[in-house]
């Protein structure tokens, strides 16, 4: 998808068709609004657009449209009314929700260039709907269509004009802003869609090289002998029962002055879950390919930071392996000894995200950071507590916690804070290990597998723990800018949120 700012409603002779966003002002009632079509259109498209109030094919509720083919005005070949509903001019999330149901009707036209005329909107357009709505028309666009047979009639790249009478600067940076946060999130989507043969920790590491050539990301990639050598026993006793080889994928960004602590991102890389010994049921273990989702967030989230050249430096960690029950995959019962010295019991080796996680925020926490936030796709109970729309958090720090949801309200992602308490941490106690990977208590699982985290942060260090198991992907999805099937790319867009609340 391409995008292009225009002053003015200038005619084009290659833009085939015209898009007028229809909405009903709170302020005004539930009457649509006329007003805006008096923006130097032409009388005969306002004649068309009352016709189509009065005879009520136009009522204004939110997703509604009207295609009119070959109705010529302007220069344009073709008309289209979007009715964003009520919008009062305040929430962003509306028109990125507009923008994913439009790029859907635009598509399904087969329309490859349009002129969104958007003073349809309103008189002002602040940069952060421009950022929104471009979101959500380039997140719906994204397909993963690479394992099929090429389509014969692929669709041509949608051209998209913006067009306002007034755009100034803060609106350029707004639209670079979403395609660049846009793409990132898409790169993440992709590498969480892929299978669990063609996404390994290999391949994981070397999707990040390439990615983060050109931009100001550092990559290092630890080998399983490194991984020994560093003591990472939590990555390695997962990796165990697979042939694959376990890495810890590092990337360094440098954009804020180099006496500055680090803000640390860790990401869960299960490049696929099979539960090891303790193995899950068959019943949609497919899935399992999507529990590197916390780490492709964490990956896209970089570069994003970087692309946007955000005045910070920021760290991304990704412990990734499989977990699988070959020959030597690790025993329930086993117990094993974490980078910072702990030992706990594996009495369930399904429960194998807080292992490799274990090691990584040690490390996380020896880079003095000042701030780590971590994503995982951790447990089924988040999945049974706040399903598949918000994604829950925990954090002690209180000013981590405000921070983290000032940035989700900014990027329209939902975000749930979960307690978090010293009961959680006592039932993860072990019997003849520091700590066991399994709690003694029923429930409250999410919260558990936080506070056993937690063992592995430093003391002092703000840290948030964000548990992705039911927003990493998407299974029917409510959100019109994400598909119904596949990775999600959730918390990218808060994350880079709360990096520009660092700089
Ligand atoms: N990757 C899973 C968590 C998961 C399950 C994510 C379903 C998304 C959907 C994780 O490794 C896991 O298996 N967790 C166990 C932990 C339990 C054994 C303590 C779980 O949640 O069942
Ligand atoms: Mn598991
Ligand atoms: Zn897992």
């Amino acid at each position: 998808m391409k995008f292009e700012l225009q002053r003015g409603l200038a005619l084009q002779s290659n833009i085939t068709t015209l898009v007028l966003f229809v909405t009903q002002p709170k302020s005004e009632g539930p009457e649509i609004r006329k007003a805006p079509l008096s923006h130097n259109l032409p009388s005969e498209l306002k004649k068309v657009f009352s016709e189509l109030i009065d005879e009520k094919t136009l009522t204004g509720v939110a997703g509604e449209f009207v295609f009119l083919r070959n109705h010529a005005v302007l220069g344009f070949k073709h008309i289209l009314f979007y009715s964003l509903g009520m919008w009062g001019g305040e929430d962003h999330e509306s028109l990125r929700s507009a923008g994913g149901s439009l790029e859907g009707v635009l598509n399904s036209h087969k329309i490859s260039s349009a002129a969104i005329h958007l003073e349809s909107l309103g008189n002002k357009i602040s940069p952060i709907f421009i950022q929104a709505l471009v979101e959500g028309l380039s997140l719906s666009a994204y397909r993963f269509e690479e394992l099929m047979s090429p389509k014969k009639d692929a669709p041509k790249e949608l051209k998209l004009v913006l067009s306002y009478h007034d755009f100034t600067k803060a609106h350029k940076e707004a639209l670079d802003t979403a395609v660049i946060t846009s793409e990132m999130v898409c790169f993440s989507r992709r590498l969480g869609d892929l299978p669990g043969n063609l996404m390994t920790p290999t391949i994981l590491a070397e999707e990040t090289k390439r990615a983060s050539k050109g931009s100001k990301v550092i990559v290092s990639v630890w080998d399983k002998a490194r991984l020994s050598k560093e003591k990472m026993g939590g990555i390695l006793c997962v990796a165990q029962g697979s042939s694959e080889e376990p890495k810890l994928i590092k990337m360094e960004y440098k954009g804020g002055k180099a006496s500055q602590r680090p803000l640390v991102f860790v990401g869960k890389g299960l490049t696929f879950d099979s539960g090891g010994i303790s193995i899950k049921p068959s019943a949609s273990m497919e899935e399992m390919k999507y529990d590197m989702c916390g780490g492709a967030n964490v990956i896209g989230a970089l570069l994003a930071i970087a692309k946007l050249k955000l005045k910070v430096n920021a760290i991304a960690l990704i412990p990734t392996t499989e977990n699988m029950p070959g020959p030597s995959a690790i025993k329930p019962g086993d117990v094993v000894r974490a980078r910072n010295g702990k030992s706990y019991e594996v009495n369930n080796t399904d429960a194998e995200g807080r292992l490799i996680l274990s090691d990584a925020l040690c490390l996380a926490s020896e880079l003095k950071p000042r701030l780590i936030v971590d994503a995982a796709t951790l447990t089924g109970a988040m999945v049974m507590a706040l399903g598949n729309i918000y994604t829950g958090f925990f954090t002690k720090d209180t000013e981590l916690k405000s921070q983290i949801e000032k940035a989700a309200k900014a990027s329209g992602e939902w975000v749930w804070h979960l307690p978090l308490c010293d009961y959680h941490t006592k039932d993860m106690k072990g019997t003849y290990a520091d700590l066991s990977n399994m709690s003694s208590s029923k429930g409250a699982g999410s919260a558990t597998a936080a506070a056993f985290l937690e063992q592995f942060v430093a003391k002092g260090i703000p840290w948030a723990h964000f548990d992705i198991a039911g927003t990493g992907w998407a299974t029917g999805s409510r959100l019109s800018y994400t598909s119904k099937k596949g990775a999600s790319g959730v918390m990218i867009r808060t994350f880079v949120e709360l990096a520009k609340l660092y700089e």
